[in-house]
């Protein structure tokens, strides 16, 4: 299960923003649209999950991986996050959003499936935030928003194309 691309999960907790580094993150279904991400029970955020039953997933850009990493480094349990980065709401007053991050996406929890040492939340998406700039004919573009790949204990940057998807296929010859 690697590479993973990597986020910023958000959530309040006691009213205050607070942000933690994901990559056990992933889309979960189409309609409704939702997204599961996997959360150590220790983590401060889950307290925030619970307490609002929301959580946005924030998408970096490979500018912002030293701010990333340092939500992964400190919790928010000891070590006041809030002011990392400039935060706004949208739709949900209770998930906090990253203003410099391209992508940002608010969650209702709908789901949450305790595993064992994870909990594993499937959040609504109530709305998806994308910065103008990064959207080519309309849609998000890979090479502009520059998000960030976690493998093997190390962040990378996107690669070149391969090909369309649903498409280059149709080539095959057997
Ligand atoms: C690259 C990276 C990926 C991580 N992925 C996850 C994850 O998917 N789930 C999780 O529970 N913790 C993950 N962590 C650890 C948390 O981000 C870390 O424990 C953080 O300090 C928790 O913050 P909080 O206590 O304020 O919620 C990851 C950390 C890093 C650096």
């Amino acid at each position: 299960m690697t590479p993973m691309p990597v986020v910023l999960v958000g959530a309040n907790v006691g009213g205050r923003p607070n942000f933690m580094t994901a990559a056990w993150t992933s889309v979960a279904c189409m309609d409704p649209p939702m997204i599961a991400v996997a959360i150590n029970k220790a983590r401060h955020t889950e307290k925030g999950i619970k307490e609002n039953r929301a959580f946005s997933v924030n998408v970096p850009s490979t500018r912002s991986a030293v701010g990333l990493d340092h939500c992964g480094l400190v919790s928010g349990g000891r070590s006041d996050k809030s002011a990392v980065f400039e935060t706004y709401y949208g739709k949900l007053k209770s998930a906090p959003l990253i203003c410099e991050f391209p992508v940002n996406i608010e969650c209702e929890l709908r789901h949450t499936l305790e595993l064992g040492s994870h909990n594993l939340h499937v959040g609504e998406v109530v709305d998806v935030h994308v910065d103008e700039e990064c959207l080519t004919d309309g849609s998000p573009d890979t090479g502009k928003i520059d998000p960030i790949v976690y493998s093997g204990g190390e962040y990378f940057q996107v690669g070149g194309l391969v090909g369309k998807a649903f498409s280059i296929g149709k080539g095959y010859r057997g």
